[in-house]
């Protein structure tokens, strides 16, 4: 059965969607499946994966709202081998308000998963929005564990504790399994002070060890989304590449743990 992990933090531009399509790209190149599915209206990881968004007919929005969820027949292949995508449209904001009312909402993606889609797949990975709304719940509520990207920067750390506990208000309510797979320090600058800093202090929760991989900020990931292709594809040879390349198999060695 395929791991599903959730890539989560509710503050906005700290790597969520470049997470994703990269440890897909590092992931699908060590031969895994990965399935993708984009829980955000902004669908940055549906155009970052090289789809066309006015192509998208149907989308998470519509699995989401759906009497009988299932997600499989949103699914759709990336030009990427083992990447497959299920995208997301604008529509996904109006869903998230629909899906309010809705029978069972927290569930809404874990019960579309159960419709075979997991089994299909090594890794599910899914892009959460920079919100902790019923998107984003149900992305926790869908997942084995949670990859929380944290950018090196002041402030970064209130968000943290916040986002914690809630990950710990959904294990206790709604999801025993969920765990915190890791804390992944982003945009770091290790030459700074400020950098070092938020290393140490990251490192001080028990339940969310940081990952040994850390991502510098780079210009070519900030190239990475108008290219529509994961890093290992657009510049395979590239440090960027290679940090993601060390996060597959730390996430790797993790996810069996
Ligand atoms: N390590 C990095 N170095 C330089 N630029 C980066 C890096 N990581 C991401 N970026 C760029 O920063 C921007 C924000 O990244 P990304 O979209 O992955 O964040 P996000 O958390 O998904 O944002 P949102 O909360 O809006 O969904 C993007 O333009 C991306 O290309
Ligand atoms: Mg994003």
């Amino acid at each position: 059965m395929g791991r599903v992990i959730a890539v989560a933090n509710q503050k906005g531009g700290v790597g969520k969607t470049t997470t994703v399509v990269n440890l897909a790209g590092a992931l699908a190149e060590r031969g895994l499946r990965v399935l993708t599915v984009d829980m955000d209206a902004q669908a940055n990881l549906t155009a970052g994966l090289g789809l066309n968004l006015a192509d998208v007919t149907r989308s998470t929005a519509d699995v989401l709202i759906a009497e009988q969820r299932s997600l499989s027949p949103i699914i759709v292949k990336t030009d990427f081998a083992g990447i497959d995508v299920a995208p997301a449209t604008l529509d996904l904001a109006s869903a998230e308000v629909e899906l309010f009312n809705a029978m069972g909402r927290e569930y809404a993606l874990r019960e579309a998963l159960d419709d075979g889609s997991r089994d299909a797949y090594d890794y599910i990975l899914i892009d959460c929005p920079p919100t902790l709304g019923l998107l984003t719940i149900n992305g926790l509520v869908a997942a084995d564990s949670v990859i929380i990207p944290v950018q090196a920067q002041y402030y970064a750390l209130k968000g943290l504790k916040n986002l914690i506990n809630v990950v710990r208000t959904i294990r206790s309510k709604l999801n025993r399994d969920l765990s915190i797979l890791g804390l992944l320090p982003t945009f770091v600058d290790q030459r700074t002070v400020l950098g070092k800093e938020m290393l140490a202090e990251m490192r001080g929760y028990e339940e969310a060890p940081v990952f040994n991989t850390i991502i510098t900020s780079t210009i070519r990931l900030g190239e990475a989304p108008i290219t529509g292709k994961p890093i290992t594809s657009y510049a395979p040879t590239s440090d960027a590449a290679e940090m993601y390349r060390e996060l597959a198999t730390e996430v790797v060695a993790r996810a069996q743990a």
